[in-house]
């Protein structure tokens, strides 16, 4: 699969052993950053993140920020992005199931490296469920309000 992770520097280790563990398991893997230990702000590599799959240039994105909060509130504000949080792999698997995720999201001052290869492996797993889901999960692109 071709998946996009980005992470800010709170994050950082953990996204450089979450790629070199997709590209081991065959997967492509783009990474939008960020690459060293300057601070630097979730949102801007949320927002990258969410352009680069709205643009379709991967099929799946990998967020990663200190609680995983901050990157996924980024991450959702943009409609076509349906970016969640996760700490153990029942709710990832969920969150393709019922939500059609395309972006996970973790945090890494919250879960180790190997709940973290738990929580991805299930995502990337399983097949969103469709049926009584694909209403609902249609509505979350077109919020009231909105002009989509
Ligand atoms: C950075 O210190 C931290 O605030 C950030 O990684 C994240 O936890 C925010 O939600």
């Amino acid at each position: 699969m071709h998946i996009a992770i980005a992470s800010d520097h709170a994050a950082r280790a953990l996204k450089a052993a979450l790629g070199e563990w997709l590209r081991a398991s065959g997967h492509q893997v783009d990474d939008l950053g960020t690459d060293g230990d300057v601070s630097v702000d979730y949102p801007d590599f949320g927002y990258k993140l969410a352009a680069h799959l709205a643009a379709g240039r991967a099929e799946r994105g990998v967020a990663l920020c200190g609680t995983g909060i901050g990157i996924s509130i980024a991450v959702n504000r943009h409609p076509g992005m349906r970016c969640a949080l996760v700490s153990e792999p029942l709710s990832a698997a969920l969150a393709r199931e019922h939500n059609d995720a395309n972006v996970i999201a973790m945090g890494a001052r919250i879960i180790g490296i190997e709940m973290a290869k738990a929580c991805l492996t299930a995502f990337l797993a399983t097949e969103f469920g469709g049926g009584r889901h694909a209403p609902r999960v249609s509505k979350l692109g077109h919020p009231p309000g909105s002009q989509s």
